[in-house]
């Protein structure tokens, strides 16, 4: 076989074969195809598109390309949740110990923030001692004894999807349905998990930027997840605004434990009970949405979820203190607010921008070496559909050096005030 018939194939709009696209993966794992005709590859496949079958093919093969997590030997039904993307999305922090207090376990594999987004693991991070990097018998005993654990991802998953992510990355082709759903689902399937959660973002901070891309996302992933004999489901959710009030590292997780507290930012909190009650129905510790939601309210509003969380930070190598002494993630040096130069609504808070502020302010990477500072960020004091007066706080900065011009800049630039407009709809659409 030759991968130059395989590119002529998807060219002329032919689907390929298992066995092809085997070969183009395992090719692509040894070295032996090399990157320009991988990126030819790819550039085929963003205008020719795949079939389920091609799509499913890809992701098992990418799957197989390296380490397959067996979680068999943890008991019951495990649920995995992912999102494909966002601003200041602090969802996993409260989701896992929120789940797991009522008995759901909770293996949780997440990544690193690159760019404008912000990653699960960076922002847990900012907890002193807190161990990212569990090894896989550690991670299995932690969710076997606590039902809930949360590490970086293993070096050896999917390492196709890692060769094939960095070419995608410089050549224009990571916002291409198929290999979006491929790249996803491969991670989810190695990772080990029975049932899959999704939660796809739409809007201008996510890759999908209208409903309709949104919706084949979804329904591409769900199909490939049943297909590969996992349950899944996917939540269509609105990214046009960062989520929930903090964008940074350990000022979401303070917002997490606001919101274990019953006193987060509204948008957060629902977007948590929505995809827990996916979750819990998923694992079958409850029949209908309904019965699920009242498990997690009552979890949320006895304090058994927020104890759950210390547990996680003390079974990770973390200062559970941390919950009720936060500043123990230490601050940052100077606090700005930014004022409202105009009265109106709150229009539109343009989610990338506003993760790329965060970023200038250290709290994210524009390369992968770059350090993060945990302390940094922005806290959003009005969303959108919100009224806000002149001179009134708009932003919080956190900041640790003195001139923040650049970001201020960049926040009114991105935060429009006008005519009214209605809040947007946090959930768009539940694809099963
Ligand atoms: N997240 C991934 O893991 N892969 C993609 O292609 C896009 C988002
Ligand atoms: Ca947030």
């Amino acid at each position: 076989m030759r991968m130059i018939d395989l590119i002529e194939k998807k060219r002329a709009g032919k689907e390929l074969t298992k066995t092809e696209i085997d070969f183009f993966v395992k090719g692509l794992t040894d070295g032996t195809i090399p990157d320009y005709q991988v990126s030819a590859f790819l550039m085929t496949i963003f205008y020719e598109d795949m079939s389920d079958e091609e799509i499913t093919a890809l992701t098992l093969a990418m799957a197989n390309s390296g380490d397959v997590i067996d979680l068999s030997s943890i008991n019951g039904i495990k649920v995995d949740k992912h999102s494909t993307g966002g601003v200041g999305d602090t969802t996993t922090i409260v989701l896992a110990p929120l789940v797991a207090s009522i008995g759901v376990p909770v293996a949780k594999m997440s990544g690193r923030g690159l760019g404008h987004t912000g990653g699960t693991i960076d922002k847990l991070e900012a907890i002193p001692g807190f161990q990212v990097e569990l090894p896989n018998d550690k991670f299995i005993q932690l969710v076997n004894e606590s039902q809930v654990a949360v590490t970086g991802q293993s070096g050896d998953l999917a390492p196709a999807d890692k060769t094939l992510y960095a070419l995608r990355d410089v050549t224009a082709t990571v916002d291409s349905i198929p290999l979006i759903a491929s790249s996803i689902m491969s991670k989810k399937i190695a990772s080990g998990a029975d049932a899959i959660v999704l939660d796809v973002t739409t809007g201008d901070g996510a890759f999908m930027k209208n409903i309709d891309d949104a919706t084949r996302l979804a329904e591409t992933m769900v199909r490939i997840g049943e297909l590969a004999g996992r349950r899944t489901m996917a939540v269509i959710s609105d990214m046009s605004q960062p989520l929930g009030e903090a964008i940074g590292n350990s000022i979401e997780i303070v917002e997490a434990i606001e919101t274990l507290q019953g006193k987060g930012p509204e948008d957060l909190t629902e977007m948590v009970y929505v995809l827990g009650s996916q979750m819990v129905v998923l694992a079958g510790h409850a029949k209908t949405l309904e019965e699920a939601r009242g498990l997690l309210v009552e979890a949320l509003e006895s304090g058994k979820a927020l104890e759950k969380f210390k547990e996680m930070i003390q079974n990770q190598g973390g200062d559970p203190d941390v919950v009720d002494h936060p500043e123990k993630m230490g601050v940052a040096k100077y606090t700005i607010e930014l004022l409202a130069k105009s009265s109106g609504c709150v229009r539109e808070i343009q989610a990338e921008s506003i993760g790329v502020a965060a970023m200038l302010l250290g709290a994210g990477r524009k390369t992968k070496e770059d350090l993060i500072d945990y302390t940094v960020g922005v806290k959003l004091h009005k969303k959108v559909g919100m009224d806000v007066t002149e001179g009134e706080p708009l932003v919080t900065i956190y900041a640790n050096r003195e001139n923040v011009d650049d970001v201020k800049q960049m926040l009114y630039d991105n935060i429009e005030i006008g005519e009214t407009v209605e809040e947007p709809q946090l959930v768009r659409k539940i694809v099963t």
